[in-house]
This record gives C-alpha cells, sequence and structure tokens, in this order.
C-alpha cells in the first residue's frame, strides 16, 4: 500500500486518503458528508462554527473535522448520538443569536403554505404567467381561491405592521384573470403513465387539488362527484356575485384539460356502493365536503319556509327560485350567513335580517362581507339567538328571538354569549334561512371509521384511512368543515401519501425547523406609508338587484403597485442556505437558546450586495476569501466580543467598483446575510 496514504474507517466505511488530510477531506472522499459552515478547501480551517464536530474512538473530546488531521485506523462516527447531540448545540447557539425568517409569515399562515411572497414579487414586476405558475404548485383554482378565499396569509403579512397587509388574495386572482385573458398560462407537465387508477369521490377544492397532483404523477385520475358541474361548494354554495361560474368552470375545464376525467351526478350509496367502488381504483380519495346543514335545535325548525343555508344558496345556483317571500331573517354570523343574506336580497326579499348571537366583533364572517351585506341593506340584529320559529298553518310567520348579553371569554378568547333572563323580542317573517354551520353526510361510506363528530376519521398527517388504499381529506374528515384552503391543504398532503402508497412507500410530512422573526410596529417606524390598493366595487344600489359580480378586479398598474408594497419577508436564501439545512438535519430548536441578539442591522439598496448582519453568524468566511482568494482586503470583523460586525459597508465608493465585478463573499456565505443585487 501506498505509504503516502492513510487509511481510516468513517461511520463503518474504510477509506485511504493522502496522509494530512482532514477528517473533513477523508469523509468527502467517502461520500459521507460531514456539516461545515465556516470551512472553505481554498481557505483552509478556521474552526468559528464548531458544527463539523465528529467523535473519534478513544479520543475523549470531540474534533473539529476541518482542523483535525487523519491517522491510520482511526475510527470516526460522524453521527454518534454524541457527534449529533454537539452539532446540534453549535447550530442552536448560533441559531439563537441569528434573527431571520426563513419563510414569510404569509407563507407559513397559508395553511397550504402557497408561495405568496414568490406570486406577490413576480406580480410586482409583471410576470403575471409566472405568478399563476407559483400558485399552481400549490393548487389549480387561483383566480376562484383568489375571490373567496378569507386568506389568513393577510393576516399575519407584515405589512399590517406598516399600514395594512398586502392584499394577497385580490392579487393572485387578478393574476390569474390576467393570464387567462392573455391566454398565456404556463403549460402543466403531466408525468408519464404510472398504470394506476385513482378515483376522487367529490369535486370540490379538495376533490380537484388532488386529482389535479395526481395526474401531474402520471396517475389515471377519475373525480366523481353528486352535482351536475365540478367545483363543489365553490360552485354550489358560493353565489355568483362573488365568484362567478364561468371564471371555476375555465378552471376545472383547464384541469380535465391535462387529463382527468369527470363524472357527474354520481353518488356513493344510491349509484354504486363503496366497496365495489374502491374495488375499481387502486387508490381512493374520499373528499365528498359537507353538504348537510346544521340545525338550530330550536321549535319551529320543520315549519314550511325554514331553509338550510347551503340548502337554500344551492337551490338559487340550480335555478329552483326558492320562495322565501320578503321577510327572511338569517341566523349566523359566518361567511355562508353572509352569502345567504345578500343572496337572499338578490333573489327579491324586501327586508333581510342576519340574527347573531354576539356583536360585529366576534362575527366569523369577513369584515368586508359584513360592509357590503349593509350597504345592500341588511339589518343585523345582534345579541339576538333564535328561541321559536313561530308558524302559522305549517308556515313560518315569525321568530321569538332571546336577548343576549357578553359574558367571561370561551377558551378561544370569544365572549360568551348568554341569555339575558326574560328578555325575548318577536319578528314578523316568512322565512328563516338557518347558516350556523354545515356536516358530512356518512351515508354511504359506512365502512370508513368515522370521529364522535360522525365525520370520516383519517390521520391528520397523511390522511389514511383504516381501509388499505383509501384516503380522505377536506371538509368530511376529522374537524369537519373549514374554509377552501384548508381542504386545500388536506388535499395536498394526501395526494403526495397517495402517490407514495401507489410506489410501495409511505408518505409522512415532516414540520420543517424554521428560523423566525418577532416583530412589531416598532420595527418598522422608518417604512414609508403606502395606501392600501382599493377594489373597485360596483354601487350597493346596483348590484343588488341581480348576480354579476361585485368586485370589478384591479387594473395592472394598482395590482403592480400593491404587489410592490411586499417587504420581501422570507429570506431569498432560504434554498440554498446551508446553516438551516444543517439544523434540519440534526432537528435543532432554533428558539431554545434565543437570547439577546448581537448588534445588527440591514445595509439595503446597495449598489452590488445587501447585508443583514441580523443573519450573519460571524464565520469570517466573507472577510477571508476577500483577502486571500479576491486578493482585496476590504472586510473585516470590527467591534468586539458581543458586538462584532463585518466592515466595511459595501456602499464605500472605493469598495463597490471591486464589488462590483468579484462577488466572491456573497457567493460563499453559507447564510442569507449576503446578497447579490442587480446585475
Ligand atoms: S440565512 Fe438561512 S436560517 Fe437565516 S433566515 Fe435565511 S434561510 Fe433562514
Ligand atoms: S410583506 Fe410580503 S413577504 Fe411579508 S408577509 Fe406580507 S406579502 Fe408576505
Ligand atoms: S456575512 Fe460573512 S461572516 Fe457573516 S455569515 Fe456571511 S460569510 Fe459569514
Ligand atoms: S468549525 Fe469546522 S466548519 Fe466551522
Amino acid at each position: 500500500m501506498d505509504s503516502e496514504m492513510t487509511t481510516l474507517e468513517i461511520d463503518g466505511q474504510s477509506v485511504s486518503v493522502p496522509a494530512g488530510s482532514t477528517i473533513l477531506e477523508a469523509a468527502a472522499a467517502a461520500g459521507v458528508e460531514i456539516p461545515n459552515l465556516c470551512y472553505m478547501k481554498e481557505l483552509g480551517p478556521y474552526g468559528a462554527c464548531g458544527v463539523c464536530v465528529v467523535e473519534v474512538k478513544d479520543c475523549p473530546k470531540m474534533l473539529r473535522a476541518c482542523s483535525a488531521k487523519v491517522a491510520p485506523g482511526m475510527v470516526v462516527y460522524t453521527k454518534s448520538e454524541k457527534a449529533l447531540a454537539t452539532r446540534r448545540l453549535a447550530l442552536e447557539l448560533l441559531m439563537g443569536d441569528h434573527d431571520g425568517d426563513c419563510i414569510g409569515p404569509c407563507k407559513l399562515n397559508c395553511p397550504a403554505h402557497t408561495d405568496c411572497q414568490k406570486y406577490v414579487k413576480e406580480i410586482a414586476e409583471g410576470r403575471y404567467a409566472d405568478a399563476v405558475a407559483t400558485i399552481m404548485e400549490t393548487f389549480p383554482l387561483p383566480a376562484a381561491i383568489g375571490r373567496v378565499c378569507p386568506h389568513p396569509c393577510e393576516k399575519a403579512c407584515r405589512r399590517r405592521l406598516v399600514e395594512a397587509p398586502i392584499s394577497i388574495a385580490q392579487l393572485k386572482y387578478f393574476a390569474a384573470d390576467q393570464v387567462r385573458k392573455d391566454g398565456n398560462a404556463h403549460p402543466i407537465k403531466v408525468g408519464a403513465p404510472s398504470g394506476k387508477k385513482v378515483g376522487i369521490i367529490g369535486g370540490g377544492p379538495a376533490g380537484l387539488t388532488a386529482a389535479f397532483k395526481l395526474v401531474q404523477r402520471g396517475h389515471d385520475v377519475t373525480v366523481f362527484d353528486q352535482m351536475p358541474e365540478m367545483g363543489g361548494m365553490l360552485r354550489y354554495g358560493i353565489p355568483e356575485y362573488r365568484l362567478p361560474k364561468a371564471v371555476l368552470k375555465a378552471e376545472t375545464d383547464a384541469i380535465a384539460a391535462l387529463g382527468v376525467k369527470y363524472v357527474n351526478d354520481f353518488k356513493i350509496g344510491r349509484d354504486e356502493g363503496f366497496d365495489s367502488f374502491r374495488a375499481r381504483f387502486d387508490a381512493v380519495i374520499v373528499a365528498n365536503g359537507a353538504w348537510k346543514s346544521s340545525a338550530m335545535r330550536v321549535k319551529g325548525e320543520d315549519l314550511e319556509g325554514v331553509w338550510g343555508g347551503i340548502d337554500f344558496l344551492r337551490a338559487v345556483v340550480t335555478g329552483q327560485k326558492p320562495a322565501i317571500g320578503g321577510r327572511v331573517a338569517i341566523v349566523g354570523g359566518g361567511n355562508t350567513a353572509m352569502d345567504a343574506c345578500r343572496t337572499a336580497v338578490r333573489v327579491g326579499a324586501k327586508e333581510v335580517f342576519v340574527v347573531y348571537r354576539r356583536t360585529r366583533k366576534e362575527m366569523p364572517a369577513e369584515d368586508v362581507e359584513i360592509t357590503e351585506a349593509e350597504e345592500e341593506g341588511v339589518v343585523f340584529k345582534f345579541l339576538y339567538a333564535p328561541d321559536e320559529i313561530l308558524g302559522r298553518d305549517g308556515k313560518v310567520c315569525g321568530m321569538r328571538l332571546q336577548v343576549m348579553e357578553l359574558g367571561e371569554p370561551d377558551e378561544r378568547g370569544r365572549r360568551k354569549p348568554v341569555p339575558v333572563p326574560g328578555k325575548f323580542e318577536e319578528i314578523a317573517l316568512d322565512s328563516v334561512i338557518a347558516a350556523i354551520g354545515q356536516r358530512n353526510d356518512p351515508e354511504g361510506f359506512e365502512a370508513l371509521p368515522q370521529t364522535q363528530k360522525g365525520t370520516i376519521a383519517a390521520d391528520e398527517g397523511n390522511f389514511s384511512t383504516t381501509l388499505p388504499g383509501v384516503f380522505a381529506c377536506g371538509d368530511t374528515v376529522n374537524k369537519g368543515a373549514g374554509i377552501a384552503i384548508g381542504a386545500i391543504a388536506q388535499a395536498n398532503e394526501a395526494a403526495l401519501a397517495v402517490d407514495a402508497y401507489l410506489n410501495g412507500a409511505e408518505y409522512r410530512p415532516v414540520k420543517p425547523v424554521l428560523s423566525e422573526r418577532d416583530l412589531g410596529e416598532k420595527d418598522f417606524a422608518d417604512r414609508p406609508r403606502v395606501a392600501r390598493a382599493k377594489m373597485p366595487q360596483r354601487p350597493p344600489e346596483e348590484r343588488r338587484n341581480d348576480f354579476k359580480e361585485v368586485n370589478l378586479g384591479l387594473s395592472p398598474e394598482t395590482a403592480q403597485a400593491e404587489a410592490k408594497r411586499c417587504l420581501e419577508c422570507g429570506c431569498h436564501d432560504y434554498h440554498d442556505c446551508r446553516l438551516i439545512r444543517y439544523a434540519n438535519l440534526v432537528n435543532a430548536d432554533t428558539q431554545r437558546l434565543r437570547g439577546e441578539f448581537h448588534e445588527g442591522f440591514e445595509e439595503r439598496k446597495l449598489v452590488t450586495i445587501e447585508r443583514n448582519q441580523r443573519k450573519c453568524i460571524l464565520c469570517n468566511l466573507c472577510v477571508r476569501v476577500c483577502e486571500q482568494e479576491a486578493k482585496q482586503g476590504l472586510l473585516g470583523l470590527v467591534g468586539r466580543g458581543f458586538k462584532t460586525v463585518i466592515r466595511p459597508e459595501f456602499r464605500d465608493p472605493s469598495a463597490t467598483d471591486v464589488c462590483r465585478t468579484c462577488r466572491l463573499c456573497a457567493e460563499n456565505c453559507p447564510t442569507g446575510a449576503l446578497k447579490i443585487i442587480g446585475g
């Protein structure tokens, strides 16, 4: 054997490397990755980060692989319990003083984790087709969901700390409408046929999203739905004035154009038993929604003229012209109640009341929906609960209302409504619409285990059921009805799980380790205020007479200006950042050692490189690369201990000319602290 070579063992593998090599180099030769942040081959070891630690047999202390040299017969463990624990500690120490957002709060707060920041930026740059492609990485209905989503992303949007959140949902449908109008959508790639058949029960947002995902993976997908057209609650529960059927149809047609087959007017139990259906497919997803209105449980509920909220909305959509009369009360405070009251106005009711047992502040409906309903003449009766529906000749003639007041907060922090003893009111009515919730219909799915609520019991992670090859997601499972994007989030997980199942594997989602900032208004005090875009609308006196869309849509100029308000919170380097990749490898707790952050600031609008000292881990790579590789020596560590920062600023004119062409520091920074800008 060559005397210049040293043979050692790394993670059970024998490897021979030139004598004098480091353990890190030997591991690389053996194909074993040892995390390292402050090391660069050209610069040699520096020893600042400590994440490259390994355990060596019979050696009492941990060694830094980037500087420790190999020895004959050495036995190295890169993933022993001790090595991983020490590496985790090193990463937790680095993360404890690392102040950055890996992912923007908008994306984190979207149940489906749609990349809001990315598509908002693409819209800001006028790249609408790219924006739609970004959205469609998550789900296939951007024009529909943009119109109806209560946008939890906006509730978390950082821009709210400046003046108002970015209008993310409206931007989403602006881009989708624009691309449809321009006919320039990016084509969606469909995978080579897998030979596997998937049957999806339910053509709503969950079923359609799962179909979209699975057809892209080459599976032969058929969606079955009980209604004459696809769309589920988006079609039959959301009124035309909020989501035109033609907009939805264009999106469901686009899914069909990818090869997804649709079978309508098909109901499990009525048209085929579940067992026989299941036998026809390699895998099945049950996503049949929640189509039953919840009962109010008051006397008189069975009178003629009492409607369930979604039954009423569906009757209108299917052209049944429900005879609700001139005076109508809607019971409930959610978005279905708003859809029902505004629809009642449009089908000709003269006086429409919303009866809600708390105050406006506690109403779960979107504030804008409440305002628009008021503008259209709906009268809100807050702090009232139905006590009895009054009837004459078997028909509704009024409602007795219990007067309520707010008591102690409940488990969600909302103050509980409590009856005021002996205080009642009566109103004369022709019909009552109960919009207090909806539930699934288990009929036909008895083979599947149920929760105590009567929903289908599915695994919360991968949405498998106890029946092999049967998955279930959306409003029909677990906690029951929620918002469409929540059902879509579940459908994405279910689709990944089905794909894995069809490939003989099991899918389990993993929650990534992230760095997150905790910011308040004072952190944005220096930002200029820019008003949020206002959506143009048809006037209330006009729109209350028909079902034409209320919102007129943003213009390209307004949309781009709105998108430019985005603060770009998520880190530009998330996909390349070694710090967060290694933190994930050891499942580091980024909060555990969080203390006082070292003095950090952002240097924005620099000529060539932006620097965010808050994300800097002081690994010194940039300083050394500038000195040793670029031969410039422009950078240095300034200050001592906790107050150390990298200097000088790149805006120094003597530095920028060199930096403009070199950029080596930013290319080699292991975190997102340095960002190359411009060309
Ligand atoms: S530098 Fe890395 S860890 Fe820090 S915010 Fe960016 S991606 Fe996350
Ligand atoms: S400002 Fe932009 S990146 Fe930040 S949360 Fe809002 S939309 Fe997302
Ligand atoms: S800015 Fe320089 S010192 Fe800070 S993390 Fe990046 S390379 Fe290391
Ligand atoms: S100490 Fe070895 S890579 Fe940082």
